[in-house]
């Protein structure tokens, strides 16, 4: 396996300030309730929150859908939110959409639960694979069909500390 840097940790700051700074005028009267994804989105959250300068409430999801470098196509809600969302403004925060399958299937599953308004926020897009249409409000790369880790993505729970995002190259 070969690792081949798309973007350093420069690059990603700034684009997780870019969002931020987007996400804080959007939401410049309100108040936020992130809700970030384990464990993929755990960087992108801890550094886009830090960067958002609206009141800004966060909790958690743990939820899976690969294996190896494919999605199994089943979503798992290993954990849920804990918080009451009703009436809430959501902002939902992952590392990366790819088939759509699990945000779709999360989404969905928050709705449910009567949020106000519910975004979603994603630091990495590889939109060529997607195989169900989700409504994606802030996108910080669109990224070629390769799979990708670092800076909280994986492969089988490995390299989520490179501070970089690297393609895996078999
Ligand atoms: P989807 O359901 O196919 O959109 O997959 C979304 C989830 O799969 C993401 O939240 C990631 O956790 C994981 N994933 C998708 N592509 C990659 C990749 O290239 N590297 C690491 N994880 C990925
Ligand atoms: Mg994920």
């Amino acid at each position: 396996m070969r690792l081949e840097t798309i973007f350093s940790t420069e690059t990603l700051h700034s684009k997780v300030l870019e969002l931020a700074n987007k996400i804080s005028s959007d939401y410049k009267d309100s108040e936020i309730f992130a809700i970030g994804i384990l464990k993929g989105a755990f960087i992108f959250f801890a550094d886009i929150i830090r960067a958002i300068t609206v009141p800004t409430y966060i909790d958690f999801m743990i939820a899976s859908s690969y294996q190896d470098t494919s999605s199994t196509g089943v979503v798992k809600i290993h954990s849920d939110i804990s918080a009451n969302i009703a009436n809430k403004d959501v902002l939902l925060i992952d590392d990366i959409v790819d088939t759509g399958i699990s945000l779709n299937f999360i989404r969905n599953h928050l709705l449910k639960k009567n949020p106000a308004t519910l975004k979603i926020c994603v630091l990495f897009d590889k939109k060529a694979r997607r195989v169900i249409e989700v409504p994606i409000d802030y996108v910080g790369f669109e990224i070629p069909n390769e799979f990708v880790v670092g800076y909280g993505l994986d492969y089988n729970n490995k390299y989520r500390n490179l501070p970089y995002l690297a393609i895996l190259k078999k």
